[in-house]
């Protein structure tokens, strides 16, 4: 009798949380059958979210000791249970369907020109300690194969998206070793402009343009995310910055973490002309379910809402540009989400495509660039970003050491020609002319 009413209490419970407006208007057998073709759509395809915080949370809540924790379950391990902001754990993966998770290696904007790379390689490293604990539900992946390989053994195919430009401290060299390390995209900024891109929050009112969008040497960052076949996420960046990038770049881009601005007017999402410019270019927006960017703050973000920023990327752009970038962290609601957009009808087709195979359709494309470009025989870019194109806060922090000193090595070899030539000299004088003039006529 006791276990019943405690489990007539959790149904009540479990029936709130996930009650929308949706679930209780709809006729229950047809709520029921979508929900078994959206289930067979993500057993047949990989879902693949573009953006993920965990190892935000891992840093912040754990210290990144992922050895000791238990992310099973996180419900009641606190202060995962109570944070507002993370509501990813393996139970919840799995009852969302995830097949492929981007997982954000994000450090603050604080730490742009001091300690953002050493951060950044922290939150690399702790994805990659994430991974090789949870072997049974996680697969390390750096390619849209690897993808697809990891979904057919069962496993959440994990990949590294680096979230804002600060984390590359301006350098090519830390860029390459990033992609070296498994990262697969890196977003262009996070709430900050770096010295050579402009990000979202300088397009709102009294925002000024640092960059103008991409700098000289911002698109020399893009055509060596091209060279490397690392994705450009346009997400964070100012209008500007994305249509430099989309010109830019000859490989197609996503935007991991962003919905339609023309349905909630927030500087993070998609405007229309930039939606239209992502299709001529066969890119992906990954549609974000944060409050935010969904219904702009003002009530909380349901399916429905998201689905209403779908259907309109849809009729703009079209179903073959779109796929998921929750960043909301619930990870356990993409059936839902899948089953209301079959109600507003949306083929099986196409949900197969916005769950993944977009995503992985981009992905190849970027995989096919990098290739074309090492057949060309393209070589790694290796330019600095010009010392006058730093901003006054980034000096305390610089040795200056940017190659341009006088270097002793230089000098030595100076002195080591003059020497060498000395011996020449001497040898001609004192063992080549005597020989000839002495040998036998
Ligand atoms: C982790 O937690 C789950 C339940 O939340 C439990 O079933 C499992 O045994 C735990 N794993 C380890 C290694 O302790
Ligand atoms: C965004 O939309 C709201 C509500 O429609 C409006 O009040 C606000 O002025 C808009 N902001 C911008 C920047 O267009
Ligand atoms: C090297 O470049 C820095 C930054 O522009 C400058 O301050 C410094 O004087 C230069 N050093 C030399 C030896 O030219
Ligand atoms: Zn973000």
């Amino acid at each position: 009798m006791k276990v019943h009413l405690i489990l007539l209490m959790l149904l009540i419970a479990t029936e709130k949380i996930h009650s929308s407006r949706y679930r209780r208007s709809a006729d229950p057998l047809a709520y029921k059958n979508y929900l078994t073709k959206a289930n067979a759509i993500l057993e047949r395809v990989p879902l693949i979210d573009g953006h993920n915080d965990l190892p935000w949370t891992l840093r912040n809540y754990a210290k990144n000791q992922v050895g000791i924790l238990n992310i099973t379950d996180l419900t009641n391990v606190e202060p995962w249970a109570s944070s507002p902001s993370s509501h990813t754990d393996v139970i919840r993966l799995r009852q969302g369907k995830v097949g492929a998770q981007f997982w954000a290696a994000y450090v603050g904007c604080t730490t742009q020109y001091k300690d953002a790379v050493t951060r950044t390689w922290e939150q690399i490293d702790v994805v990659h300690r994430l991974v090789n604990a949870n072997p049974d539900t996680f697969e390390f992946v750096t390619s849209a194969q690897g993808i697809e390989d990891a979904f057919r053994r069962g496993k959440i195919g994990s990949l590294i998206g680096v979230e804002g430009g600060h984390s590359i401290d301006s350098s090519l060299s830390v860029l390459r070793m990033m992609y070296d390390m498994g990262v697969r995209y890196m977003t262009l900024t996070h709430a900050c402009p770096t010295p050579w891109a402009d990000n979202s929050q300088l397009d709102n009112a009294g925002g000024v343009p640092v960059s103008n969008g991409l700098s000289a040497f911002g698109k020399i960052v893009v055509k060596e995310m091209n060279r490397l076949g690392m994705l450009l996420d346009l997400s964070h960046i100012s209008r500007k910055t994305m249509k430099d990038a989309l010109e830019t770049s000859v490989a197609p881009v996503i935007f991991s973490h962003s919905s339609a601005y023309a349905v909630c007017n927030n500087t993070r999402n998609v405007p229309d002309d930039v939606l239209r410019l992502v299709a001529q270019k066969k890119g992906v927006v990954m549609v974000n379910f944060y409050s935010d960017f969904v219904t702009c703050g003002i009530s909380k973000a349901t399916i429905e809402d998201v689905a209403n920023h779908m259907d309109h990327i849809r009729n703009v752009a079209g179903s073959d540009y779109i796929g998921i970038g929750a960043d909301y962290n619930d990870v356990s609601k993409y059936p839902d989400l899948f089953s209301l957009l079959l109600s507003r009808g949306w083929t099986e087709n196409e949900l197969e495509k916005v769950a993944g195979l977009n995503l992985l359709r981009v992905f190849r494309e970027a995989e096919a660039v990098r290739n074309q470009m090492a057949a060309n025989g393209v070589k790694p870019f290796d330019d600095w970003i010009p010392q006058t194109d730093m901003p006054a806060e980034s000096q305390p922090c610089n040795t200056g050491d940017y190659g341009n000193k006088t270097n002793p090595i230089v000098g030595n070899a100076a002195v080591r020609i003059q020497l060498s030539s000395f011996s020449f000299i001497t040898l001609i004088l004192y063992y080549v002319i005597p020989w000839f003039s002495l040998s036998p006529k």
